[in-house]
């Protein structure tokens, strides 16, 4: 089996989720490649003790990403590092000859995805992919292969959500992700945003205007050290556009939500497709089942009930009676990506693509121009 040697920028809460993922490869059963983590990159020395603990194969530890980079033993990059960072840091990666799995949303804004694209584009030979890993769920999948099928017939709506609650606590001390000019003016959309248009942006469904609402309800936080500051960035967001119908014969709405604040919910992704035929819909909130209707004239209006158990993507040792969950969505990420790495197609799904990235910030723009006027924008996608 073929080694892929990577560093990781950025070692907070991601950089250790791909560290683990990367620690239980034996999991796989049929990878054809695996990854080795070689250095990691924090200016934050003090997080690197659990990595100098847990990962033998470590050479380099260092708080200057360009040393990782200068590295030659380094082929590929995972790069987890504040929204601001990414146009600064992928860039420099690419530039050192690294394949790249960057965080999303691979710029803080547009003009900073602009860069990284620009960047890439002088890179053509590099494997470069976006970070997204719930539609690896294997009732995301039914959902998606479903829908491939024509089973759904004219479609009715699609809601793609990605919901969090934590931020209903008004006493939550701040962090980046709620400061504006480290996260970005998208708020809540630019931290969400790539979890729920994956999807519908690889299904095609690209609304060509959209409609925003926008909430803030917490507009100050503590500051850690005793005080309060303001808090800018969006709490909720509900971007809504029309889908014009592959045969243009019709269109359907599009609903993506990204809600910081949605009492109850501590990170349900979920993907609702509801048609004329067929209607089927996924929730992690339920990780374990995926439900589905078919219909045809006259005939009943029954929802099925599916027990998936653990039937991923990528085969593992997991016998399949038992619960899929976040990590085993991010190694099933990390294995399309190591896949495509070795020359290999990720199984019919691979990772988000950096095209994709960038529609989904034309998309996101959009929406927050849509949701700052109040009136519906245009949504200009690169691809
Ligand atoms: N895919 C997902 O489900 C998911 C979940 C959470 C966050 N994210 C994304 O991952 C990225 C990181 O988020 P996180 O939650 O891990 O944040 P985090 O704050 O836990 O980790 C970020 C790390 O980057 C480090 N850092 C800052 N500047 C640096 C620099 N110049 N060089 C090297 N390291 C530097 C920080 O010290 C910190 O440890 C963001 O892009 C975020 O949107 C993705």
């Amino acid at each position: 089996m073929r080694t892929i040697r990577f560093g990781i920028i950025g070692c907070g809460l991601m950089g250790r989720e791909f560290a683990s993922a990367a620690a239980r490869w034996m999991h796989l059963t049929k990878a054809s490649a695996r990854p080795e983590i070689v250095a990691v990159c924090d200016t934050n020395s003090d997080l690197m003790g659990w990595y100098r603990d847990n990962i033998p194969t470590l050479s380099q530890i260092t708080t200057d990403y360009t040393e990782l980079l200068a590295n030659p033993d380094v082929e590929a990059v995972y790069c987890a590092v504040p929204h601001v960072l990414h146009a600064e840091i992928y860039p420099a990666i690419l530039a050192a000859g690294k394949h790249l799995l960057g965080e999303k949303p691979f710029g803080m804004d547009q003009a900073q995805n602009a860069t990284i694209m620009a960047a890439l584009k002088a890179r053509p030979d590099l494997l470069v992919r976006c970070s997204s890993e719930m539609p690896f769920y294997p009732g995301a999948q039914k959902v998606i292969d479903f829908v491939r099928s024509g089973a759904c017939g004219r479609i009715l709506e699609v809601e793609s959500a990605f919901l969090h609650s934590s931020d209903i606590n008004p006493d939550k001390v701040i962090n980046w992700k709620r400061m504006v000019e480290v996260n970005g003016e998208y708020g809540c959309m630019g931290d969400l945003g790539m979890h729920v248009c994956h999807v519908p942006l690889r299904l095609g469904w690209k609304p060509a205007r959209v409609q925003a609402s926008l909430v803030k309800r917490v507009p100050d936080r503590p500051d850690g050290r005793g005080g309060r500051v303001p808090c800018r960035t969006w709490d909720n967001a509900t971007i809504t556009g029309m889908v014009e119908d592959a045969d243009g014969q019709g269109r359907f709405p599009l609903v993506l939500k990204t809600w910081r604040i949605a009492p109850g919910e501590s990170n349900t992704w979920s993907l609702r497709v509801l048609g004329m035929e067929g209607s089927a819909c996924f929730s992690t909130k339920n990780p374990r089942q995926w439900q589905f209707m078919r219909y045809s004239a006259g005939g009943g209006q029954t929802w099925q009930v599916e027990d998936l158990g653990f039937t991923p993507q990528f085969p593992t040792i997991t016998g399949g009676i038992f619960e899929f969950g976040f990590t085993d969505a991010i190694q099933q990420m990390w294995a399309a990506f190591v896949e495509e790495l070795a020359g290999g197609t990720a199984c019919g799904f691979g990772c988000a693509t950096p095209e994709e990235a960038a529609d989904h910030h034309a998309l996101l723009t959009a929406a927050l121009a849509a949701g700052l006027s109040g009136q519906a924008q245009d949504v200009d996608y690169p691809s």
